[in-house]
């Protein structure tokens, strides 16, 4: 099971609707075949663990990250794939919460004799499918927010673009990868001029759709998310109308009007409803503390990613956030991740 978690974990944010799933097949005690969910959420693990098996299944075991779908979608159902092989142990973590399968499949499997067994590393798989449950019960996306700092809390480096090192933003852009979109400011992309791609090697064309949130189109045409916006989706939730809408739209950038609040900022919760209406679930925030605070005070974040530089930048540094992230860290505990970054480190905060 803890392999096929492993596994669900590579699609994570790149299966649309449909949960990133894992699989395992193993024959007297042998590993047959491992899948998971394809691109687009389509074939599912089970089917492309089935198909990539090569000898017969008859009386082999599966274990599933999730509960086998039981109904017919764009594909027949996973249960009639797992009877049809003759597979005769299923083992799955946690039930599938979409209500077409939801507790199905355990009595469709025992009807065909097949052994069903639940729970397997159920706290882990709960964990994992956050976003995934709060898809299926929420009109908002999952949100988390990323931030990277030197060892003495500023997030800009005045001498250099970079604060962490690149194990870190090599980190940083396999977060993306596992995410289907980023909201960021106007401010951070005039200052920064960054791409918001996803520059890990092989998984370029798997960049998440970057949602920009400028109120006034303040954004210079001659930026870099513009130049690439027809390889690349770009949404822009704006307020204010003026004549580079025309240029934009040529460019291939969708442009989304939408209300402000009582501080004439764009409305955040009415612009992450409309993130999830979009079809996003999964939202990198990659903004500044101004933005991410107000995301903050909402209490719009789900999870929050501490990047933490090994070396300090005394009077290179620029926007302390060392009192936001205790803000963070007075609500909930705050640990470090086992991931080896050579010199700085990742923090996690589950804030919800
Ligand atoms: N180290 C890091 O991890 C990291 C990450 C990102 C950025 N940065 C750096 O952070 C700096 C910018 O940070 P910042 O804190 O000054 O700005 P910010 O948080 O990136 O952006 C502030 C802007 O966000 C827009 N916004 C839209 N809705 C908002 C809302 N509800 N509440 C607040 N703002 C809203 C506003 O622009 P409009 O009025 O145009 O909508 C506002 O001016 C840049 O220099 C960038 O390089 C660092």
């Amino acid at each position: 099971m803890s392999l096929a978690l492993m596994h669900a974990q590579k699609n994570l944010g790149n299966t649309k609707d449909n949960p990133s799933v894992g699989c395992v097949i193993t024959k007297k005690n042998n590993l047959i075949s491992v899948g998971n969910t394809s691109f687009n959420g389509r074939p599912h693990a089970e089917d492309n663990a089935i198909k990539f098996s090569t000898g017969s299944l008859r009386n082999s075991e599966i274990y599933i990250s999730l509960e086998p779908c039981s109904h017919y979608g764009k594909t027949p159902p996973c249960v009639n794939l797992i009877t049809k092989n003759k597979i005769n142990k299923v083992f799955f973590s946690i039930k599938d919460p979409d209500s077409r399968s939801y507790n199905k499949s355990i009595k469709l499997l025992k009807n065909k004799g097949i052994y069903v067994n639940y729970g397997l590393l159920n706290k882990k798989a709960n964990i994992f499918y956050r976003s995934y449950l709060k898809a299926k019960k929420s009109k908002m996306p999952f949100v988390t927010y990323k931030l990277a700092v030197s060892k003495d809390y500023y997030i800009v480096n005045k001498k250099d673009k970079y604060i962490t090192n690149q194990y870190s933003r090599g980190r940083a852009h396999l977060m993306r990868h596992n995410h289907d979109c980023i909201i960021t400011s106007s401010k951070s992309i005039i200052t920064d001029n960054s791409k918001l791609t996803c520059r890990v090697h092989g998984l370029e064309h798997r960049s998440p759709t970057r949602i920009i949130f400028d109120k006034k189109l303040r954004i210079p045409i001659s930026s870099n998310v513009y130049k690439d916006a027809n390889k690349f989706n770009t949404i822009v939730f704006y307020n204010k109308a003026n004549n580079k809408i025309k240029i934009l739209k040529k460019l291939k950038v969708k442009l989304i009007k939408m209300p402000i609040d009582y501080k004439k900022n764009i409305d955040l919760e009415k612009a992450l409803i409309k993130v999830k209406n979009l079809g996003y679930s999964r939202v990198l925030l990659e903004c500044g503390v101004d933005m991410g605070e107000s995301f903050f005070n909402n209490n719009l974040i789900d999870d929050f990613k501490l990047f933490v530089s090994k070396k300090n930048l005394g009077k290179n540094g620029k926007n302390n956030v060392s009192k936001f992230v205790k803000n963070i860290t007075k609500r909930r505990k705050i640990y470090k991740e086992k991931v080896n970054l050579l010199g700085d480190e990742l923090f996690s905060c589950r804030l919800k």
